[in-house]
């Protein structure tokens, strides 16, 4: 008896690390580009064309651009079939396409903000991950439906599954913690809990040989403002099997090896002997080649220099044979090819063209540049705190006080800038270009003019695209409010936001919910630290679901504490008179936001929108008024 339970387990063990060692020719994390099992063609998600384009490798050319949609982030092969999936983001919708014949199969609606994206090995099943609220959906690929969502974490981006299809492993975004789910029954088994300062985790990578998963993201010290310190760049090792003790350990990718500073890390590969990990810096627009070292001590050691591969690269994968690495230089809109025996880069292949203007392309360029002239250090970018324009969650304790980094959607819409109006043009950030952040030579040619004096538009044609494109970023529809309809307990949360007695909309008026002014509404008051309080800059609600924590302090984590504990003496709007079920309705309107696009002006997006008096607007929105 005992002999056969000692059999079995033995035979376990060897099983179990025959799963580990049978090497799938296919990785299986997330990523913007993917390869076929016979290397023979490469799939690559464009972000910004809303394409998917698909390469002869042999050829090193695009064969196809096939649109998808809004925003795809993610892309991956099916196994031992012609197609291939793709996550659109902005959309809700995971895409099957022919990748031979080139034609888009199918779209299948999933959950809100489809990120990764991964098959299982018989290709009947894909999960995936999704951002906002933090779930994995999974879809089956045969019958083309949307089975079942987990909820899972919160922001989950990365996901990788492991070789058997037992256990998918996710990071969270915000906090790069890594969860470990089973495929069968959607139950977070583990999780890889990390510290607060852990950030912008948003692709996992598993060793095929070793229970190893590699996970690349930055540290935001919050209490610190400056170039050098404020972000750094991590390598996050896991030790997949590991119950007790050290089970993570941080790799401080500027220092690792020699030192070297390098930015906004956002993607990683690992060849299929488990040999080699590709990192890739989307700030500072180099590659890190890395030999695995079996050691589980250092972990990496570098194998060559620093590779410059191309503008924000947002993707690298491997190739089955190990032999060529693949990076997805996204403001270049091309693919470089890595050779890695010769250790270069020998080829680029484009594969999608700018969308949008020259300018543009220019300022999305700088806003994710962590080199000069932004930058001096390479440490840092504006999209190290302003991912896509989305915050990075956190509340970074700036000489003028607590401030918690807001989304730049409407930005156009809603200015003037910074929660006490100290701006009032995107052009003024060339202060926090020349700044202790940055610490960059700037844009303009001689002095900058104040924050609030003269304009700096105009001066700089850098710094003009640089406004353009923060000016640009636009909402997607809440998705409290599917097909712009508001529930039933929102619609009674709308009727409390107009009425006079609770008041909200005197100052969270128009079409964006703000009347751009400055309002003591008793958030400022007791803190020794706020140095320009207590008025702060009304913010726009939309899309406030998923922007928390709250208020310029960022110390309310709900919306209902907004409403409550940071609300205690009516000054922000009426709502101590309000009963449990109303605070729940006006959350739930709140929630809703945007139900529908607010509209669009036309106009010059280098200068501030022209501001509309308040009285000449009313108090309600013109977009509801004018659908009754
Ligand atoms: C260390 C993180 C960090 C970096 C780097 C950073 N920002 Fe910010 N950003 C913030 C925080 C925090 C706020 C809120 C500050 C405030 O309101 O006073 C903010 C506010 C803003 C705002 C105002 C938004 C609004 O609605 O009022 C804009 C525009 C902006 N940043 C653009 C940029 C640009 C452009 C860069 C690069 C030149 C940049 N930021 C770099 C953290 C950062
Ligand atoms: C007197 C003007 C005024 C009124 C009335 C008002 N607000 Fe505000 N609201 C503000 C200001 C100013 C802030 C920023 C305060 C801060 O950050 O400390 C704010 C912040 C908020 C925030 C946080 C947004 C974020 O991104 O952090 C929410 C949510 C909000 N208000 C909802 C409401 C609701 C709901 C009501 C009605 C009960 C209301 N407000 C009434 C001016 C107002």
């Amino acid at each position: 008896m005992l002999r056969s339970l000692l059999a079995t387990a033995l035979l376990v063990t060897i099983l179990r690390g025959w799963a580990w060692c049978d090497a799938h020719p296919l990785p299986r994390n997330n990523s913007l580009i993917a390869v076929t099992a016979d290397g023979k063609r490469l799939l690559c998600a464009n972000p910004d064309s809303g394409s998917v384009t698909v390469v002869d490798t042999g050829a090193r050319q695009a064969l196809f651009e096939l649109p998808v949609g809004r925003n795809p982030q993610g892309v991956a092969v099916v196994p031992n079939s012609r197609f291939a999936v793709a996550t659109v983001y902005d959309e809700d919708v995971l895409v099957v396409l022919d990748w031979v014949a080139g034609r888009v199969e199918a779209r299948i609606r999933v959950p809100d903000e489809p990120y990764g994206v991964v098959v299982s090995r018989d290709g009947k099943l894909a999960y995936v991950s999704h951002d906002y609220p933090g779930a994995v959906s999974v879809v089956d690929l045969n019958r083309r439906t949307l089975v079942k969502t987990w909820k899972v974490g919160r922001f989950v981006r990365g996901v990788a599954i492991s070789p058997d299809d037992r256990w998918l492993y996710a990071t969270e975004f915000y906090t790069a913690e890594l969860l470990k789910i089973d495929t069968a029954s959607g139950s977070v088994v583990d999780r890889w809990t990390a510290v607060p300062k852990y950030n912008l985790a948003r692709n996992v990578v598993l060793n095929p040989v070793r229970a190893k998963a590699y996970i690349p993201h930055v540290r935001s010290d919050v209490d610190i403002i400056d170039a050098d310190r404020s972000i750094a760049p991590i390598l996050s090792v896991v030790d997949l099997d590991r119950v007790k003790g050290k089970r993570r350990k941080p790799i401080s990718l500027d220092t690792y090896n020699g030192f070297f500073a390098v930015a906004n890390p956002w993607e990683a590969a690992v060849s299929p002997d488990g040999r080699m990990l590709y990192i890739v810096y989307a700030g500072t627009d180099d590659m890190h080649v890395n030999r695995v070292l079996d050691d589980n001590y250092y972990e990496i050691e570098m194998a060559r220099p620093l590779v410059r591969v191309g503008r924000n690269p947002r993707a690298v994968v491997v190739d089955p044979t190990g032999r060529y690495a693949y990076v997805y230089a996204a403001l270049d809109f091309c693919v470089a090819v890595f050779d890695t025996h010769s250790m270069e880069i020998v080829d680029r292949v484009t594969v999608t063209t700018a969308p949008y203007s020259r300018r543009h392309l220019l300022g999305k360029i700088l806003f994710n540049s962590a080199l000069q002239p932004m930058v001096a250090r390479r440490w840092i970018s504006c999209a190290s705190c302003h991912p896509d324009g989305q915050p990075d969650g956190r509340t970074w304790h700036m000489p003028e006080g607590p401030r918690n980094t807001p989304s730049l959607a409407g930005l156009w819409y809603t200015h003037p800038l910074h929660w006490s109006a100290d701006r009032d043009e995107v052009q003024d950030f060339e202060h926090t270009i020349r700044g202790p952040l940055m610490r960059g030579c700037g844009l303009i040619q001689g002095k900058p003019n104040p924050p609030l004096g003269a304009p700096n538009a105009g001066r700089s044609e850098a710094l003009d695209a640089l406004a353009e494109y923060c000016n640009s970023i636009g909402f997607t529809l809440s998705p409290y409010a599917r097909g712009g309809k508001l529930s039933e307990k929102a619609v009674k949360g709308r009727e409390l936001f107009y009425r006079a007695d609770v008041g909200c909309a005197t100052c969270h008026s128009g079409p964006y919910y703000t009347d751009q002014k400055m309002h003591d509404v008793g958030t400022g008051r007791d803190d020794p630290s706020e140095k320009l309080g207590p008025a702060f800059d009304t913010p726009t609600l939309l899309g406030v679901y998923r922007t928390a924590p709250y208020l310029h302090h960022g110390k309310a984590r709900t919306l209902r504490d907004v409403l409550t504990t940071y609300n205690r003496e009516d000054r922000h709007g009426r709502t101590s008179h309000l009963s449990d079920d109303e605070i729940d309705a006006l959350v739930e309107f709140l929630k809703s936001l945007p139900y529908e696009l607010p509209p669009e002006l036309e106009g010059d997006r280098t200068r501030p929108a022209p501001y509309t008096p308040d009285e000449a607007r009313g108090t309600e929105p013109q977009a509801i008024r004018s659908r009754r």
